[in-house]
């Protein structure tokens, strides 16, 4: 053999044996984690002994490594480790999910803290109702021990929050919907996924879920929904009925399954006056194409339009008049004390938009009718003349008085308050005349 060809061999062999002592250290760091948490924390090893990733040889080290520099990343029996696993490791193996987290409205649910209710969080509620309120949902930015250096502060750990700000600069956490360490599709699937965070008195989607017909189709059939199938397209795979992953992300024959839960998403319906979103047409479009696996055009267009015309009347009728009021008591420092939040009329308009016109939108838009009049415009209607009014009337300025003067003199919405009897009233519901001055939020905008 000539020398040059002995040489060769030489490197090859020193390569072969170099990969495979390194191939073995890295099964023998991942063996050494699972061998000794399986007796130290059995619940986590048995969460991922069952889990597609275990299946798929995924293990504790491929997604709890951390780099040399990681702010969070500590030694830990051989390795470098975190406890934190970001939506950017887990984009290391998906990042179509990863990129459309990032680019969804939840990944912005970390930056409330100049918000209006974070200001009354932090001044009526102190840090403590903050860390184990507000950010428990909408996400902490985490913070280092600063006497341990590299573990996550216990100010801000444990949190799964769906905006959380990570040390590596990411945002969100995969794990607020996909529960640890199981990772399965099919927890994702169901509602109870969603409704950690989306209920209550502000935004109560779960509650609203539950007393729709969607809801009791959905308890009364889970069984034979097939949330275990590997494919799971509305119409294909199931139909009994929709539940929130199912309009708001899942696939459908036409679309893909998304991570951005605002694609199929056409209003705001949390500031104080609703707005389209940009790209409106194309959004209504993509949720239409969801309810067209169960629902007739005609069906669910009906919908959409007294869907429509319902956040209008709220906007019209309630919204921009207590708005436009607010504005001239706020411009002219009306109030008695200085700070926001220490007078009656800013907790009575707050909860008018807030609570009591989200219910009402929120009802409407995903059909629960006791949140959108009971727990809705109900309360609207009560707060509105009962309370609103009557404590903007007690600053007894001419500025304020001469809107809502306006208001209820001229504005036929609001005339039957001050200007008509009970007969004239129901004769004008009786001859249609009250149907016409609504009539108009019907039309397309
Ligand atoms: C010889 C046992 C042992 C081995 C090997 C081991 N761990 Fe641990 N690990 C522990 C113990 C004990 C704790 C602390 C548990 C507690 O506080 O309840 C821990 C804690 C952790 C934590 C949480 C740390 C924190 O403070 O938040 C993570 C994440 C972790 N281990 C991952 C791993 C990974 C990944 C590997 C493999 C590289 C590994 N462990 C190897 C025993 C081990
Ligand atoms: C698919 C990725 C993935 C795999 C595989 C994985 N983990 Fe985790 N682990 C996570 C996520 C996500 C969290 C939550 C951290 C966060 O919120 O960012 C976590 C949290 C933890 C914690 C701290 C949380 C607690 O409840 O105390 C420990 C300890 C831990 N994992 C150990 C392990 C061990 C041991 C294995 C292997 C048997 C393992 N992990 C495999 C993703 C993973
Ligand atoms: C080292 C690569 C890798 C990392 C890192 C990783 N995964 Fe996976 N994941 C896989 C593989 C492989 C599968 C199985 C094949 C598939 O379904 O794509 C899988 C499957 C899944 C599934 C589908 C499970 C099912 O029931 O079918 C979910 C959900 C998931 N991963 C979430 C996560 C999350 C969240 C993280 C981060 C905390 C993560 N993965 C990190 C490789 C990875
Ligand atoms: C850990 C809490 C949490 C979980 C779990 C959660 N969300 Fe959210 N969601 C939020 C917060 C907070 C916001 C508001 C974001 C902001 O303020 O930036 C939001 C906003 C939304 C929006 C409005 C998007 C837009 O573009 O206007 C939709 C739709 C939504 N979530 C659907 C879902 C669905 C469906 C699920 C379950 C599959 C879910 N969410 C799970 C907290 C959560
Ligand atoms: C139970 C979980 C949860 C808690 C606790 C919570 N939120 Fe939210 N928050 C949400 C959800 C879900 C939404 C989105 C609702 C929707 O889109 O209809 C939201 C919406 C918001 C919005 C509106 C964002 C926008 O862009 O319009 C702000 C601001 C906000 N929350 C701040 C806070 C503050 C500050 C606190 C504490 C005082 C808090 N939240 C407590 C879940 C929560
Ligand atoms: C708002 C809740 C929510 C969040 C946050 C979330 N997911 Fe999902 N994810 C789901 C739902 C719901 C499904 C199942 C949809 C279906 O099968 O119809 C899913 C499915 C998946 C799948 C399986 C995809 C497939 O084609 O089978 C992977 C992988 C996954 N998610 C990874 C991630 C990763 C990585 C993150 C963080 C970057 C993340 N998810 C964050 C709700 C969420
Ligand atoms: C039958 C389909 C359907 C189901 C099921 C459904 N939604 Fe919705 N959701 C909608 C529609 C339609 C809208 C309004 C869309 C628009 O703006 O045009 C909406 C709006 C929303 C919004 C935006 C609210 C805002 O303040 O701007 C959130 C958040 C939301 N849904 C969460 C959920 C959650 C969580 C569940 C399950 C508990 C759920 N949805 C179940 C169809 C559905
Ligand atoms: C997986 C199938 C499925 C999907 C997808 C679906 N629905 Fe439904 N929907 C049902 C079923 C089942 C009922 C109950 C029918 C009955 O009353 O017998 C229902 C009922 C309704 C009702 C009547 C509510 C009532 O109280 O009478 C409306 C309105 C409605 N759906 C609108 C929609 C809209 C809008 C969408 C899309 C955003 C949608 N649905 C998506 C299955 C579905």
């Amino acid at each position: 053999m000539k020398k040059f060809h002995l040489i060769m061999l030489l490197f090859l062999l020193i390569g072969f044996f170099s990969s495979t002592a390194a191939k073995n250290d890295d099964a023998k760091v991942s063996d050494n984690c699972i061998t000794c948490h399986k007796e130290k924390s059995p619940g986590i090893y048995k969460q991922w002994e069952i889990s597609k990733h275990a299946e798929n040889d995924v293990t504790c080290i491929d997604c709890h490594a951390a780099e040399s520099g990681d702010k969070d990343g500590f030694d830990h029996e051989g390795a470098l480790v975190a406890t934190l696993v970001t939506p950017k490791d887990c984009g290391g193996c998906h990042s179509q999910e990863a990129d459309e987290v990032n680019r969804s409205y939840h990944a912005t649910a970390g930056k409330i803290l100049e918000s209006k209710d974070a200001y009354l969080a932090y001044v009526g509620g102190g840090t403590p109702a903050v860390i184990a309120g507000c950010e428990s949902c909408h996400g902490s930015k985490m913070l280092i021990d600063e006497n341990s250096p590299n573990k996550l502060s216990s100010k801000t750990w444990p949190n799964s929050g769906i905006g959380r700000i990570n040390p590596d600069g990411s945002l969100g956490s995969c794990t607020a919907c996909h529960t640890r360490h199981a990772f399965k599709k099919s927890q994702a699937r169901q509602p109870e996924a969603c409704s950690k965070c989306h209920l209550g008195p502000d935004h109560p989607q779960k509650e609203i879920y539950e007393e729709s017909k969607h809801g009791n189709a959905y308890y009364t059939n889970k069984d034979e929904m097939n949330l275990k199938s590997e494919s799971w397209v509305v119409g294909v795979d199931y139909f009994e009925a929709p539940t929130c992953a199912t309009c708001h992300m899942s696939a459908t024959p036409n679309q893909k399954l998304t991570h951005d839960v605002g694609d199929r998403i056409s209003w705001t319906l949390r500031p104080p006056v609703s707005k389209y979103k940009d790209n409106h047409e194309q959004k209504r479009k993509n949720m239409e194409d969801v309810c067209a696996a169960c629902h007739t055009k005609r069906f669910m267009e009906g919908h959409f339009v007294q869907f429509d015309a319902l956040v209008r009347l709220y906007n019209e009728k309630f919204a921009k008049p207590a708005t436009a009021i607010m504005k001239i008591v706020n411009d002219k420092k009306l109030k008695h004390n200085k700070a926001n939040f220490a007078n009656d009329i800013d907790w009575i308009y707050w909860e008018l938009w807030h609570h009591e016109g989200r219910r009402a939108r929120h009802g409407a838009a995903m059909m629960g009718p006791d949140y959108t009049w009971w727990h809705g415009i109900y309360d609207v209607i009560q707060n509105f003349y009962f309370e609103f009014i009557p404590a903007a009337k007690e600053f007894n300025d001419t500025d304020v008085n001469a809107a809502i003067d306006k208001l209820m003199n001229d504005d036929p919405m609001h005339q039957w308050f001050l200007t008509k009897t009970t007969a004239e009233l129901k004769a004008a519901i009786n001859n249609g005349e009250m149907a016409k001055i609504y009539a108009e939020l019907f039309d397309k905008k």
